[in-house]
């Protein structure tokens, strides 16, 4: 079987083949729209939306060329309908659902989370890994999403903990915007991070509840916040960092958060372990687990603890259409299909 997957949840634009008999991704084309929304500070929805309908048709054909397959070889059409901003949604859907039903292909509505969890079975070069353990502790950590899973299986899985206020990916993002740096934050806290050892300077508070899966990031943002206004280095009446904001605070300031973002995920692993021994390896996934120093904290903790670590290839964290055929291959093992009906917002295992 021939899967076209589909993702256009949020600012990327994206679409990939997955091959059923040879386990493995043949193309996996990604438009991302950073550029579009970079001077605004984040994703504006409006843009998002007109930009997916610009681009979705060309971004399919290149995943269908990439991959060397015609478009009468493809049997199913796998799209994210469900979380996500509602035009950008709708964009996918729409899409997904004419191509299918003039093809008449198999449809399916795919749960973004899903699709996460599922870039986590996947090896660089896109192939299945045929070495994946369950019980596993899934942590999928984005800038829309932080949340802990107890997966029993590729497609079984439940909710353990999700963030109250904040994603980690977005403490990320406005950590960043407060050092004056352009959205999306993560990758360049990660680099300021690395000029300094990831040392931890300001020791931020890790949270009252550190033996719980409790899991809130806006404490930190904001103790954060309020130690560049203490040290005169943010204006909160204007809204932006002042000139006290030297080089070497902004990369203490990054240093010691992403410090602080490691300790409370392996106490969160930990805790959860306690709770749930039968585990047998952590799973990371989502747009942060593109961070070197978390995976590297994580792989760590596993190796010292004897837990396999099944953790999403960097090309397959932030959002792409790789993660949402690859979960749509298992979901459609199992029999599931969605009907003519498929729309954004709930849906099979969402
Ligand atoms: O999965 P994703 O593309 O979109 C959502 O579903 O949210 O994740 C994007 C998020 C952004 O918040 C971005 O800052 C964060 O992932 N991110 C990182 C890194 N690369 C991306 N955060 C920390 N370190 C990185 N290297
Ligand atoms: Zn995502």
């Amino acid at each position: 079987m021939l899967i076209l997957g589909i993702e256009s949840s949020c600012d990327e634009t994206a679409a990939a083949v997955w091959s059923s008999s040879e386990k493995r991704i043949l193309s996996n084309v990604i438009f991302s729209q950073l550029e579009l929304h970079a001077a605004f500070g984040g994703v504006l929805p409006e843009i998002a939306s007109r930009s997916h309908l610009e681009k979705i048709p060309s971004v399919v054909q290149e995943a269908l060329d990439v991959a060397q397959v015609n478009w009468k070889d493809i049997d199913a059409v796998a799209v994210t309908n469900h979380p996500g901003l509602p035009g950008s949604l709708l964009v996918g859907v729409t899409f997904a659902k004419n191509i299918a039903w003039v093809g008449n292909k198999i449809l399916l509505g795919v749960n973004h989370n899903h699709g996460h969890l599922a870039s986590g079975f996947l090896t660089l070069d896109g192939q299945l890994r045929q070495d994946l353990e369950f019980p596993c502790l899934a942590l999928s950590i984005s800038g829309g999403h932080t949340s802990i899973f107890l997966m029993t299986s590729p497609i079984e899985f439940t909710l353990l903990s999700a963030t109250i206020d904040d994603a980690i990916g977005e403490a990320f993002d406005k950590v960043a915007k407060m050092l004056g740096v352009e959205y999306p934050g993560g990758p360049q806290i990660e680099k300021m991070a690395a000029l300094l050892d990831n040392q931890d300077f300001f020791k931020y508070p890790r949270g009252k509840e550190r033996a719980s899966l409790q899991l809130s990031f806006s404490g930190l943002k904001t103790a954060v916040l309020y130690g560049l206004v203490n040290q005169k280095a943010y204006d909160l009446s204007l809204g932006r960092p002042t000139d006290l904001l030297t080089q070497e605070l902004k990369l203490k300031v990054a240093s010691s958060f992403q410090v602080c973002i490691r300790d409370i995920l392996l106490d969160k692993i930990a805790f959860a372990l306690q709770q749930h021994p039968q585990v047998k390896a952590v799973h990371f996934v989502g747009g942060v687990a593109c961070n070197k120093y978390l995976r590297q904290a994580i792989a760590q903790w596993c190796l010292a603890h004897d837990k396999q670590l099944h953790i999403s290839p960097p090309p397959f964290c932030t959002d792409n259409g790789a993660m949402i055929a690859t979960a749509a291959h298992f979901l459609l093992q199992a029999g599931h299909r969605s009907g003519w009906d498929l729309d954004i917002g709930r849906n099979i295992k969402n």
